[in-house]
């Protein structure tokens, strides 16, 4: 059984928290947040804090605090030579004070509170200094039925810039068709297959062998009345240098 103590009860820290319920070989000894009151639903069901000072003992400390407070968080821990970790994309495994065990558990997903998320579609990402504490975090991520990847620290930021490409800037491409389709009254619902069949298809093909459409066929004439159509609108910026970025991968002019 790996015995873990978790700090924070954000996005990540209360899904990490329902994974690791579910599984029969971990368990979340204690939870801290600075904020008791977002502990106090379950007071029941694991030891709650607010205290630094009194955090039990454990195999692993998650601390899946915002970016900005990990550092200073992990200073404040009151021992040494123990297996603490973050969950963060942007964060260097160095920025955890040297007097830790350290380690990185990031999960590459999406987290919103409220939306249940299932961790064995969840790929996890591994760094440690050595073997036995990665093969520790190995066992965690085993046990939430994840797979994990053993990622350093560069590589890890470069997949958090292809993660803002992939979910924010894919998420506001959705907004920006949700919106011109809104101006003239057309349910949003009819679009809805078209995004699943567009993620669904890199199941099977490259991005670069998915890709269909006016800017990638060259089709001048649909290129201008589309630009035409967003003239005075906030989107044709993005339509512009989107169909550039297009023709540049698929080398047309
Ligand atoms: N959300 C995602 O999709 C996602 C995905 C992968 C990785 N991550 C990473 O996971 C970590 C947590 O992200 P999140 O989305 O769960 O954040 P979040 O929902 O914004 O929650 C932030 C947490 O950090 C705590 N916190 C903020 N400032 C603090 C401070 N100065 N001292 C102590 N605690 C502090 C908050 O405590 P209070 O409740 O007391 O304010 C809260 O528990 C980040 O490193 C993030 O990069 C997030």
């Amino acid at each position: 059984m790996i015995a873990v103590v978790l700090l924070g009860a954000g996005n990540v820290g209360q899904h990490l928290f329902e994974a690791i319920k579910k599984s029969s070989d971990t368990e979340v000894v204690q939870w801290y947040n600075r904020d008791i009151a977002k502990l106090q639903p379950f007071k029941n069901e694991t030891d709650i804090c607010d205290s630094i000072e009194s955090l039990k003992e454990a195999d692993i400390y998650i601390i899946a605090v915002s970016d900005d407070a990990i550092k200073n968080l992990a200073l404040q821990l009151p021992f040494n030579d123990r297996l603490v970790v973050h969950t963060s994309g942007m964060t260097s495994i160095h920025d955890l004070d040297k007097s830790l065990h350290r380690g990185v558990f990031y999960p590459l997903q999406s987290f919103t509170k409220g939306k249940p998320i299932d961790f064995k579609k969840v790929p996890i990402c591994l760094e440690a200094l050595n073997k036995q504490h990665y093969v520790i975090l190995q066992q965690l991520a085993n046990a939430l039925g994840s797979k994990s990847y053993k990622i350093n620290t560069e590589q890890r930021k470069t997949l958090h810039l292809s993660a803002v490409f992939v979910n924010n800037f894919g998420n506001q491409l959705f907004r920006i068709a949700h919106e011109l389709s809104d101006a003239k009254n057309i349910n949003f619902e009819i679009l809805k297959p078209l995004i699943v069949e567009t993620a669904d298809k890199i199941n099977e093909l490259s991005p670069y062998m998915a890709q269909t459409g006016p800017a990638v066929r060259g089709d001048k004439k649909t290129l201008k009345q589309h630009l035409k159509e967003l003239d005075n609108s906030p989107h044709k910026l993005v339509y512009e240098l989107m169909t550039q970025s297009i023709k540049r991968t698929h080398g047309k002019r």
